[in-house]
C-alpha cells in the first residue's frame, strides 16, 4: 500500500533529498533556450523571470543525477523527459521525477498535439461529460509526452475582463466553474482505482487574482471574506472533493497577506476546513518576491520560511529554496517533520501515479498517441459546441451554400494561429484549421476574396480599412474576423492571455474602424469574433446583423466556425460570462445584489450587452409548465422541479436548460440569481421534453453572518430558461417553513 511504501522510503532519506523533492526546475530545453536568447546582463537583469546567469543546464543535469530536484516543469519533449528521468535513476534512491506541464485545453505547448477550445469556451459547452471526455484525452497524450502533472484546472472565477487570463478560466459563475473543474480533474486524474493516477490535476490560483486591481495580473486583490467564501472559494470546494491532488498559490496579495504567505488560506481553510489531502505548488519565482515584490520578507531565506510555515509544499522554480530550507530546518525554526509532512504528499503522488514502476514514457507510442482520430473528433466537437452564436437579425445565418458567390473576408484572426489560444505551441500548420480555411473547405462554390490585414489586432491601418470597404462592395457577403491575439508564441503581436491586461475591453487598434468599414459597404455582414476576454462591442450587437463568439476554438475553430455559419451544425454554446456594455459596466455579472442597479447610469444603458447563459440556436426553444413537487417543504428536504421544453422549429437542436433560485428576504442579502443546475438536452424538430432536476438543500444555502451554511426560512423563487435574462426564464415561488 502506498502509505506504506512512502513511510519506508521517507526513512532512507537524508534532510537534503527531503528537501530536494521539494524543488522543482524548469526543463532544460527551455533553460539551453534562454542561454542562447539572453546576454548575461540581461539574465542577471531579469532574475525575477526565473533566469539564473550562473546555473546552466549542465548543472542542473549533474543535480538530477544527485537526487536535488525533484521535478520540472515546461518539458515539452518525450526525450527530455525520458533523458531526465534516467538521470534521476542514477541517484541514490531513484526517486522518479514529478514532470508538470500547463495543459490546459489539450497539451497545447507539445508541439503535434491535440488542440482543443481553450476554457472559456470549454465552459461555453456547458457540456462536463464532453469537458471529462478531453481531459481524459489530454492525460494520454501528456502521458505520452513524459508529463504527468498539469497546472489546470483554472478555477478562478472571473468577472473582471481587462485581467488578460479569463480565457483560461470557466467564466464568472462559481458553479458552473467548480462543475467544469470537476470534470476535468475526474477526466485528468481518472481514479478509477483508489491508488492510481492518470495524472495529477493542479486546481489554481489560490486564490482570487482574477480580481486584481485594475485587472493587472499579480497586483492585490483586496476582497471581503464574503465574497472570497461565496463566490471565489467555492470552485475550490468541489475541486477538493473531487480529489483534486495539487493547488497552486496565486502571484497576488489577498486583503494584505500575499498569497504564498498565507497560513489562513493554505492551512486553515483549504487543509482544515476543506480537506484538502494533496500537495500545494508555488506559481513560478512567487516565493522570492515576497522578498522582491511584496516585501514580507527581508530576504529569500525569511521568504522560504513565511511559505513553508504557512502550508506550501513545492518551489516553482529553481535553486534558491533548497539550501535555506535545509539551514532553516537545522536552526530548528522549521522542524523536520514539516518537511515530512510535505514529503508524504509529494510521494504519495509519485507512487500513485506508477512512477516508481516506470519513470519513462514509450517513445515510439508518441506519435501515435497525439493528435489521433478519436481526439480530433473531440477537439471540433468541443468547438462546435464551444462557439456562441450572439446575434442572428432577420435569419442571415444559416448560410446556403452557393447561395453567396463571392465572400469577403478580413480581420485580423481569419487566417493564423489565434484560434489556438494561450499556452499552446506553434502546431503544424496541417494540424490546425483558420477561419480562413474553414471557410474555404466547407463551402467550394464560394469565391473568396481574402485581404491579409497582419496578426496584430491593434496594427490594422487605415489605407487597409479603406480597401477593405472597397473590397467589401464588390462581394455578396463580408466576413470579419476581428477580437485578440493570446497565442503565446506570438509575444510581439499578443494583446490578451497572461501578463497581457488591457486598460479598455474595446475592440483594439482600428478593428472597430474596419467594421464599420466592411458593414457600410452594404454587403451583408457577418463579425466573428476571437478572443479570450469578453469585448465590449456595443455598435457591432446593435447595428451587424450577425455576431459569432468564438473564443479561441482550438485545432478545429476554422472548421467548426464555418460548419456553424452553414449551418452544418447548428449552435448551442451558451456564455459563461457577461458580456459587458464597457469596460465601466464592470462587473455586468447575472448574480448581482438586488441593489445592484437600484440607480442607473446616466451617460449609459445599465446592465450586460448579452447575459450570462445567453446563446441562440438555429432551433427555437420554447419552455412551459414549470412546477414543482410541493409548495412548502422543510429545510432538510428536497423537491423536484419539472419543466417541458419544445422544440418547435423545423430542425434539431440542442439546448441547455438553466435553473437558478432565488431568496427572497435573508439577513444577509443574497444574489438576484444563482444558478444551481444545468442540463443539456437534444430535440428533434416538434419534440417536447419534459426535464426535471431535484432542488436539494444545500442549493438553498447561503453563509450566515459567521460563515456558517444555513437555510433561511420564507420564500424561494425557481426560475428556468435558456439564459439569465429574466424575459428568458419561467418563474414559481416555493416556501420553507
Ligand atoms: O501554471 C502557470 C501559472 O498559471 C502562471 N505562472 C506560470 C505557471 C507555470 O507555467
Amino acid at each position: 500500500p502506498v502509505p506504506e511504501r512512502v513511510e519506508d522510503l521517507l526513512k532512507r532519506m537524508t534532510l537534503e533529498e527531503k528537501v530536494a523533492q521539494m524543488c522543482q526546475y524548469v526543463g532544460l530545453d527551455h533553460m539551453r533556450q534562454a542561454e542562447k536568447d539572453l546576454s548575461k546582463e540581461d539574465m542577471e537583469k531579469s532574475d525575477a523571470q526565473g533566469f539564473y546567469p550562473n546555473l546552466h543546464s549542465s548543472d542542473v543535469e549533474r543535480l538530477v543525477e544527485q537526487g536535488m530536484i525533484g521535478s520540472f516543469l515546461h518539458v515539452v519533449d518525450v526525450k527530455e523527459a525520458n533523458y531526465l528521468q534516467s538521470l534521476a535513476q542514477k541517484s541514490r534512491l531513484k526517486i522518479p521525477l514529478l514532470i508538470g506541464i500547463d495543459a490546459i485545453h489539450g497539451t497545447a505547448l507539445v508541439n503535434g498535439a491535440t488542440v482543443y477550445p481553450t476554457p472559456i469556451g470549454l465552459a461555453s459547452t456547458w457540456d462536463t461529460a464532453l469537458v471529462k471526455k478531453m481531459s481524459v484525452e489530454t492525460a494520454k497524450e501528456m502521458r505520452a509526452t513524459g508529463a504527468t502533472w498539469t497546472f489546470t484546472p483554472n478555477v478562478d472565477v472571473a468577472r473582471e475582463a481587462r485581467w488578460g487570463r479569463v480565457g483560461e478560466t470557466f467564466g464568472e459563475d462559481p458553479f458552473l466553474v467548480a462543475e467544469m473543474g470537476v470534470a476535468m480533474i475526474e477526466g485528468l486524474q481518472n481514479t478509477t482505482h483508489p491508488d492510481s493516477f492518470n495524472v495529477i490535476a493542479c486546481a489554481k490560483h489560490l486564490i482570487a487574482g482574477s480580481e486584481s486591481v485594475n485587472g493587472l495580473n499579480g497586483a492585490p486583490t483586496d476582497l471581503s471574506e464574503r465574497t472570497i467564501r461565496e463566490v471565489f472559494l467555492r470552485p475550490y470546494k468541489a475541486a477538493v472533493d473531487a480529489g483534486v491532488f495539487s493547488v497552486m498559490t496565486a502571484h497576488n496579495e489577498l486583503n494584505g497577506i500575499a498569497c504564498h504567505a498565507d497560513e489562513w488560506m493554505m492551512t486553515d481553510v483549504l487543509r482544515n476546513e476543506l480537506g484538502f489531502e494533496g500537495f500545494i505548488v508555488s506559481d513560478w519565482m512567487d516565493i522570492e518576491r515576497l522578498a522582491t515584490r511584496h516585501f514580507v520578507a527581508e530576504n529569500q531565506t525569511e521568504a522560504c520560511y513565511q511559505t513553508v510555515k504557512a502550508g506550501m509544499d513545492m518551489h516553482m522554480h529553481g535553486p534558491d529554496f533548497l539550501e535555506p530550507i535545509v539551514e532553516l530546518v537545522q536552526q530548528n525554526r522549521l522542524t523536520e517533520e514539516r518537511i515530512n509532512e510535505s514529503l508524504r504528499r509529494l510521494l504519495e503522488a509519485k507512487f500513485r501515479l506508477g512512477l516508481f514502476e516506470n519513470p519513462y514514457a514509450s517513445e515510439t507510442q508518441t506519435d501515435a498517441v497525439l493528435f489521433n482520430e478519436a481526439h480530433q473528433q473531440t477537439a471540433l466537437e468541443a468547438a462546435q459546441k464551444s462557439i456562441v452564436l450572439l446575434k442572428n437579425e432577420g435569419r442571415l445565418l444559416p448560410l446556403q451554400k452557393g447561395q453567396y458567390k463571392k465572400v469577403f473576408v478580413t480581420g485580423p484572426n481569419a487566417h493564423n494561429e489565434t484560434v489556438l489560444g494561450d499556452w499552446a505551441y506553434q502546431q503544424p500548420e496541417e494540424n490546425t484549421i483558420t477561419i480562413l480555411e474553414g471557410l474555404q473547405q466547407t463551402d467550394e462554390s464560394a469565391r473568396i476574396d481574402y485581404l491579409n490585414v497582419g496578426n496584430n489586432p491593434n496594427d490594422v491601418t487605415e489605407k487597409q480599412v479603406k480597401e477593405a470597404r472597397l473590397r467589401a462592395q464588390k462581394a455578396d457577403l463580408a466576413i470579419v474576423v476581428v477580437g485578440e491575439n493570446s497565442f503565446r508564441w506570438d509575444w510581439n503581436n499578443k494583446t490578451c492571455g497572461e501578463n497581457s491586461a488591457r486598460s479598455d475591453i474595446k475592440l483594439g487598434g482600428l478593428q472597430q474602424q474596419l467594421v464599420e468599414a466592411v458593414y457600410a459597404s452594404g454587403t451583408p455582414t457577418i463579425v466573428v469574433l476571437v478572443n479570450g476576454r469578453p469585448l465590449a462591442t456595443e455598435w457591432i450587437a446593435e447595428n451587424v446583423p450577425v455576431v459569432v463568439e468564438a473564443w479561441e476554438p482550438g485545432s478545429f475553430g476554422g472548421k467548426a466556425l464555418a460548419q456553424i455559419l452553414y449551418g452544418e451544425v447548428n449552435p448551442s454554446a451558451k456564455l459563461p460570462i457577461s458580456i459587458p456594455r464597457s469596460v465601466g459596466h464592470q462587473l455586468a455579472i447575472y448574480n448581482h445584489k438586488p441593489s445592484h442597479y437600484f440607480h442607473k447610469y446616466v451617460d449609459a444603458q445599465s446592465g450586460p450587452l448579452f447575459p450570462f447563459g445567453h446563446g441562440l440556436s438555429y432551433s427555437d426553444f420554447i419552455y412551459q409548465n414549470l412546477r414543482l413537487s410541493k409548495e412548502t417543504i422543510s429545510a432538510d428536504e428536497s423537491l423536484m422541479l419539472k419543466v417541458e421544453v419544445t422544440n418547435t422549429s423545423d430542425v434539431a437542436g440542442e439546448e441547455v436548460v438553466q435553473v437558478y433560485l432565488n431568496d427572497k428576504y435573508c439577513p444577509v442579502t443574497r444574489p438576484v440569481k444563482e444558478l444551481k443546475a444545468f442540463r443539456r438536452i437534444r430535440l428533434e424538430a416538434g419534440e417536447t421534453a419534459q426535464v426535471t432536476f431535484t432542488i436539494t438543500p444545500d442549493m438553498l444555502q447561503y453563509l450566515d453572518k459567521d460563515f456558517k451554511p444555513v437555510i433561511d426560512e420564507g420564500e424561494f423563487t425557481a426560475m428556468v430558461g435558456g439564459s439569465s435574462a429574466d424575459n428568458n426564464l419561467l418563474t414559481i415561488p416555493f416556501f420553507v417553513k
